[in-house]
């Protein structure tokens, strides 16, 4: 079930919060999407105040954003480490009851995500996995007791169709995601297309991640299991942080 409260206001003071944990000095990795993007102004507001920091976007959306706010870039084939990775989130899997603000990685999923809103996951996971911290910003509308899809497949062209087929045989449904503006797919910054796959509520989300890896033709999928370190949710009022 999903939470209300996903107002503009709630992304802000979640973005913002996680910015704060930006040192002098870190290699920071800039996810995307919309409350993201207010961490990275925060960043960038910061580095107008004399904060030394070099910024690794996951999408051409977050890279420019951050160099419109002054933010230095890198990449991750440049660097020896990625201190932290701020990114935003479809849905996060919450069990607490808003009193309890912990991760219960064990066996309730706290923290594992379904990504790929922005068509955005393949770079977001690679830069991700690779930051020693990985913090998590979102709104409570974000909060899921469950991970229910749909689970975004980054696939190359010409492997959609099969690709299709093969998610049929695991019991799911795909569509090849539109894009909003104009006639055709969706195409993504490393050329390729997006199935958005649907399976119902997910009863394990790490098998069925190995599973949807496994199939030829998929680049990446939008399950993030077992990665995130904390997260921040923006309320109307605050923010509430899981770690
Ligand atoms: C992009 C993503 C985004 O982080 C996710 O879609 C959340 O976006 P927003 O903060 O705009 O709700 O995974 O691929």
């Amino acid at each position: 079930m999903k939470r209300t409260g996903g107002t503009d206001e709630a992304k802000r003071r979640a973005g913002e919060r996680a910015a704060e944990e930006v040192e002098d000095g870190f290699v920071v990795g800039l996810g995307t999407g919309s409350t993201t993007a207010h961490a990275i102004r925060a960043i960038g507001e910061a580095v107008e105040n004399g904060l030394e920091v070099r910024g690794i976007p996951t999408s051409f959306q977050s890279r420019q954003l951050a160099l419109e706010v002054g933010i230095p870039l890198t990449s991750l084939d440049a660097v020896s480490s990625v201190d932290l990775a701020i990114d935003g989130a479809d849905q996060v899997v919450d069990t607490g009851d808003g009193t309890e603000q912990v991760l219960d990685r064990s066996d309730a999923g706290d923290g594992d995500l379904i990504k790929g809103g922005g068509a955005a996951h393949t770079r977001e996971k690679l830069v991700d996995a690779a930051a020693d911290r990985f913090v998590v910003v979102a709104d409570p509308s974000k909060l899921v007791d469950r991970l229910e899809g749909p689970v975004p497949l980054e696939v190359i062209p010409d492997a959609h169709t099969v690709v299709a087929d093969a998610i049929c045989e695991l019991g799911g449904d795909s569509t090849l995601r539109a894009a909003e503006c104009k006639d055709g797919p969706v195409v993504t910054d490393n050329g390729n297309l997006v199935l958005d796959c649907s399976f119902g509520p997910l009863e394990d989300p790490e098998r069925l991640a190995s599973r949807l890896a496994s199939i030829p033709g998929v680049v990446e999928h939008g399950l993030f299991v077992g990665r995130t370190d904390a997260a921040y949710v923006g309320t109307e009022s605050g923010v509430e942080v899981r770690e």
